[in-house]
């Protein structure tokens, strides 16, 4: 049983960061349920609690408590924003109410270091988040910290080894939040630093053999980031009885189809049927030039042609996906379980219910780059692991008007010059995403000594952190020249290429 800081959830949206802070000290964590009885945490090897935020009152009538027995077991407690409040109340301090939320930045002092400011400033940016606050320490707590609007920002009971603070030390706008995490789990709990990359994958893999059994779990493999972990993981979990499925739909990058042949099939030797359904989604798609009218229809077709395939392969009783938590999306009911309720997941929506599969999400607790750490922890190549995003709709998306096989033949060839362009330079890597957009305009042109009437290409690069707001990227010249030039030549049926320097907003990252 691995030392365990127990992370209990009153609802707020940062519980899961905290427990990502958590492992960024490699200490293990576990989130549980905010009225998990003390004798359960004794029994399961916590040694040490930390209380998440929450948006209630404490004096609220749905006003999530602990087990009282907590504050009695004689380890220690990180009180966090809510957290300190609960303190207060339950250890004979007072909360005011107050209808407003202080939020946003604000300015911490501290005035006795201890244990939990341990080696930093003495004065720091911090960001808030509360709307009641603690206005007399319960006996027992000093104050350690204080803000412009609150004498108790950072309190302590260091003999009991009771710590609480009034704002959030788990987000990146928190200066040096992260040490003061550390420093509970350090100099306070004394948790040891054993927790790896390596021993996630460990832990997952006995627990997914627990969950699963000898039953078999099927999983859709689209070739990107998530879904590519996942397999790997479940694979190295349970072997053959993982099956995953591909879809070919037709609109796919060049060579994707043997890449992932070859790679989960030669390479990891996963059971992978590929499903080649191109034909009945270019001939759904014929005509159709409204994007919307377009998503909807691959989005249909593909949970269509999944099923059937699901159904053809035989009895599963899991369906495995990589969802991560930025795609969970939590309850803010406080009483259900907050990590209950998810996303359906954009491509097999309301697949599992009618199917009666259970779901398998083995890294629904990682953040995307703790997702590539244990892609490349489990061999997978950094092609795959660093691999831009790219839309579920596919090429559909990037070929503007009718998506006939030839226009997308045309996007594909000038795509794939772009990528090796991309990769041999190295801003594939430096990039958010970088693509071509197929335009069914003809321009005139001259080849040799004959005239031209082709089409245009387009060439997107954006520059973003999490594709809610993108710059275009500023390539080389030189690079664009070559990309440019390539294309010119080497495609038959383009006569130009154009830049796109638009940003997100007004623009979006793909065209459609
Ligand atoms: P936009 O075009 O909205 O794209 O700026 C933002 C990011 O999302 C990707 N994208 C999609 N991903 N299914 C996906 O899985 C989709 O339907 C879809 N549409 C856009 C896009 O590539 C960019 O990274």
């Amino acid at each position: 049983m691995p030392q365990t800081i127990a992370v209990l959830d009153f609802g707020s949206q940062l519980t899961q960061v905290i427990a990502r802070r958590i492992r960024e000290c490699q200490v293990y964590s576990k989130i549980y349920h905010y009225a998990t009885p003390a004798s359960k945490l004794r029994e399961e090897g916590v040694i040490g609690i930390i209380l998440s935020g929450g948006p209630q009152s404490v004096y609220s009538k749905k006003a999530p408590h602990p087990d009282p027995a907590i504050f009695k077991l004689g380890m220690p407690i990180l009180g966090i924003c809510y957290g300190v409040q609960l303190m207060g109340h339950f250890l004979g301090g007072k909360v005011a109410h107050s209808q407003a939320r202080e939020y946003g930045h604000g300015h911490l002092t501290i005035k006795r270091p201890g244990k939990l400011f341990a080696r930093l400033p003495r004065k720091l940016l911090i960001w808030n988040s509360h709307g009641d606050k603690l206005t007399r320490l319960p006996p027992g707590f000093v104050a350690t910290a204080v803000s412009e609007n609150s004498p108790y920002s950072g309190i302590e009971d260091p003999k009991r080894g009771f710590y609480g603070i009034q704002f959030h030390p788990e987000v990146f706008h928190t200066e040096r939040g992260v040490d003061m995490i550390r420093n509970f789990l350090l100099g306070v709990c004394r948790a040891k630093q054993d927790w790896t990359t390596r021993d996630f994958i460990a832990h997952t893999v006995n627990e997914i053999r627990a969950k699963v059994g000898k039953s078999r779990v099927l999983l859709g493999l689209s070739g990107g980031v998530d879904s590519s972990v996942a397999a790997a993981l479940l694979h190295k979990a349970i072997g053959r009885q993982l099956t995953c499925v591909f879809v070919d739909n037709g609109l796919l990058r060049k060579g994707e189809r043997a890449y992932v042949e070859s790679l989960y099939k030669r390479n990891f030797h996963i059971d992978l049927r590929v499903v080649d359904a191109s034909t009945l989604f270019l001939r759904r798609l014929k005509g159709i030039t409204e994007p919307e009218q377009k998503r909807k229809i691959i989005g249909r077709t593909f949970v269509e042609v999944f099923e059937k395939s699901l159904k053809s392969i035989g009895h599963a009783d899991f369906l495995g996906q990589g969802t991560l938590y930025p795609d969970v999306i939590e309850s803010i009911s406080i009483g259900n379980n907050p990590a209950s309720l998810i996303k359906t997941h954009h491509n097999v929506g309301g697949l599992p219910e009618r199917m009666k599969l259970k779901l398998i999400e083995p890294l629904r607790e990682l953040f995307k780059d703790e997702v590539r750490s244990v892609g490349a922890a489990l061999g997978l190549p950094k092609e795959v692991v660093w691999r831009q995003p790219f839309p579920g709709p596919g090429l559909g998306v990037r070929v503007m008007g009718d998506i006939t096989a030839a226009n997308l033949e045309i996007l594909r060839n000038a795509d794939a010059v772009l990528q090796d362009e991309m990769m041999k330079s190295g801003y594939y890597y430096k990039v958010w995403q970088s693509f071509c957009v197929f335009l069914p305009i003809k321009t005139v042109g001259v080849f040799g000594d004959e005239r031209t009437y082709d089409y245009v290409i387009a060439i997107r690069a954006v520059e973003s952190t999490d594709a809610m707001t993108a710059d275009w990227a500023k390539l080389p010249h030189d690079l664009l020249q070559r990309i440019s030039s390539r294309i010119t030549n080497e495609v038959r049926g383009v006569s130009r290429v154009v830049l796109d320097i638009s940003s997100k907003p007004p623009a979006t990252i793909e065209w459609e």
